[in-house]
């Protein structure tokens, strides 16, 4: 038997990973959130100092990727680089890095391979159009770009705070849930804003206009707006159409 896959595509802070997660932990399937893995391959560049031009090398660095997902944990190279790979550097570096169709086809395998019994998850840019094109369900995920940017705000303020000089974030850690902290956050979050849309809009149009796998939702996918739905209202929706398209599998 096929093993069933579902995938889930969409732009840069469309709420897909977490539907994504989601889904594959109520129905006991496995996840792939291919991101990861372009994002990883642009770290391994990276830290190599891999010219971005070498077409050769990039594609050669692609295939011999070491990589693992371990739960939550992102092992590159054998160390824990989760964070590094999470990073905003990480995901404009793996935008860039995959407009190249050579980077594509070695990577393309290593993605199909996560398919197995009893089913598989897929989250990213082309799963519905290029890796798994016969997966029974196609959900492309959307919504606005300044939505995205506001939620991806909300979490880069927070860091922001973490990140302040020692002293001054135990004063206010101190403080415990006082107003200062939360009149602080909405500060960062508003100056954020702006910073975060740029950048969201730029990947957006990156991914969107390469030549080869551009993002855009598959011909049979089902296009939900992801800004009208509680997030478990989405994940609820994805597993009944998912009930639906398995009853005549
Ligand atoms: O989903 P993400 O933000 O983790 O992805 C990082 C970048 O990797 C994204 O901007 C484009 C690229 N990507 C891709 O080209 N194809 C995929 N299936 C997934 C990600």
């Amino acid at each position: 038997m096929i093993t069933p896959v579902i995938t889930i595509d969409g732009p840069v802070a469309s709420g897909k990973g977490t539907v994504a997660r989601k889904v594959a932990q109520a129905l006991g399937f496995h996840l792939l959130d291919s991101g990861a893995i372009y994002r990883a391959h642009a770290i391994a560049c990276l830290s190599r100092n891999l010219d971005f031009n070498e077409i050769n090398v990039l594609e050669e660095q692609a295939k011999a990727l070491s990589l693992r997902f371990e739960g939550e944990k992102i092992w590159l190279d054998g160390a824990d680089a989760t964070d590094t790979v999470r990073s905003e550097a990480a995901g404009m570096a793996a935008s860039t890095l995959s407009a190249i169709p050579e980077v594509r086809a070695a990577l393309l395998q290593r993605q199909r391979d996560f398919a197995e019994a009893p089913g598989l998850v897929a989250d990213g840019r082309d799963m519905g159009t290029i890796v798994f094109p016969n997966a029974p369900l196609k959900i492309y995920l959307t919504t606005t770009a300044e939505v995205r940017a506001g939620r991806r705000a909300g979490q880069v303020a927070a860091q922001r705070l973490a990140a302040l000089e020692e002293d001054t974030a135990k004063g206010l850690i101190e403080k415990g849930n006082s107003p200062i902290i939360t009149g602080l956050l909405e500060t960062l979050r508003a100056q954020v804003q702006n910073e975060v849309e740029a950048q969201i809009r730029q990947r957006d149009s990156q991914d969107k206009s390469r030549a080869v796998a551009p993002l855009k939702p598959a011909l049979d996918a089902i296009v939900i707006d992801n800004a009208l739905h509680r997030p478990t209202q989405t994940v609820d929706a994805v597993l009944a159409l998912w009930k639906l398209r398995a009853a005549r599998l």
